[in-house]
């Protein structure tokens, strides 16, 4: 008797788990890669060595402290959050979303966020049985208040999405706009800060005034990717609640003990990080000055631009063949027709990228 393991997934596996692709993270091979948002920069030698020094000293034989406080202090300190709000920390900000995620999702619950932005906010509402709600964003990518208000009174959503500065497309939302969702939505509004190092305005200061703001934090664009560490601040009561969906020591030994070590080192990373937002002014401006492109102000550390009509694919596979990978975002349609994203690197690569593109326009 032979037994068909196609039949046993179409039986168990959940039609909209089937329905969906897994998110697909591409082979950078050889190339300069300007596609995940990255801080291009490592540490000065001597750095290093302290920090291999510190990690000496780890216990890799004991589970990690489970709430992390040490770090929890570090971080508290390091992003200005308000001395009577709590902290939640995720393996990376994505964990910390679909946290939020399972704590309210019920069937016929709604996520809803504008669109185009951070693809997780759909992946997590899915993967957690809830509906998500796209509102499309103005041509400019600007929030379309009034759409987006209309949406939340008809939708009622358990929780609106807010990438301030948004993903993919740079820009910060008004915001007054974001205040008068927060004031009119009858759930959670999270206001995601992935950016927040390369962003002229936060909402951090403004926790506590809302009982239904809660702020996202990540150290990956800071220059720490790799360590995978994001934070969620606000009013303890919801993060008490949040905080049960967490799995135990969530934050590994390794990751607590170098996050509060480059957090002790942070004026390394800010240098990087203001190098990043200078660059990105070199970047813009180059890439303006390009036949054929329209180029978004970006308020991250990544550019939109959009191809001369029908030309991203061709565009973004040459960039590949030259040994430069960004990001191609004409497969998403919509607004995102003929865009492309690219992370601002380090000076030399930036100067590829333009080289390239240069050569392929
Ligand atoms: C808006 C936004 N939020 C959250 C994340 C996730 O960041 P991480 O999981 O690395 O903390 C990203 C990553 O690109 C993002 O663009």
């Amino acid at each position: 008797m032979t037994r068909d393991i196609r039949d046993d997934i179409g039986h168990w596996v959940r039609p909209e788990i089937r329905a969906l692709s897994a998110y697909h993270v591409p082979d950078p091979g050889r190339c300069i890669k300007l596609d995940a948002m990255e801080n291009p920069y490592g540490w000065p030698d001597e750095l290093v060595d302290a920090w291999l020094a510190r990690l000496r000293g780890v216990p890799l034989n004991r589970y990690p402290d489970p709430s992390a406080r040490r770090l929890q202090d570090s971080l508290r300190a390091a992003m200005d959050v308000p001395a009577d709000m709590g902290i939640l920390l995720g393996n990376g900000s994505d964990e910390l979303i679909q946290m939020i995620a399972q704590t309210v999702a019920a069937p016929g619950r709604t996520i809803l966020a504008p669109e185009p932005t951070f693809v997780m906010y759909r992946l997590i509402a899915q993967v957690t049985g809830m509906r998500f709600v796209g509102v499309p964003l103005r041509d400019d990518f600007a929030l379309d208040t009034d759409a987006l208000l209309e949406a939340v009174g008809r939708e009622q959503p358990a929780v609106v999405f807010l990438a301030y500065p948004n993903n993919p497309t740079g820009n910060l939302f008004d915001a007054e706009a974001v205040r008068r969702i927060l004031v009119e939505a009858p759930g959670l509004v999270i206001v995601d800060e992935a950016y927040a190092a390369f962003a002229s305005d936060s909402f951090m200061g403004a926790l506590g005034r809302y009982p239904n703001l809660l702020v996202l934090r990540t150290v990956s664009k800071m220059g720490l990717a790799g360590l995978r560490l994001g934070l969620l601040a606000g009013p303890p009561a919801w993060l008490n609640e949040i905080d049960k969906t967490r799995l135990p020591y969530n934050i590994n030994v390794l990751t607590q003990a170098s996050a509060e070590f480059a957090l002790k080192h942070r004026a390394v990373l800010d240098e990087q990080t203001a190098r990043i937002r200078a660059d990105r002014a070199v970047l813009f401006a180059a890439l303006q000055a390009l036949p054929g492109l329209t180029v978004y102000p970006s308020e991250a550390n990544f550019i939109l631009f959009r191809t001369p009509a029908g030309r991203a694919d061709d565009v973004f596979a040459g960039l590949r063949e030259r040994g430069v990978l960004i990001k191609n975002l004409h497969g998403a349609g919509g607004a995102l027709r003929d865009c492309l994203r690219v992370t601002v690197g380090a000076p030399a690569e930036n100067t590829a990228f333009l080289e390239a593109l240069r050569a392929l326009l």
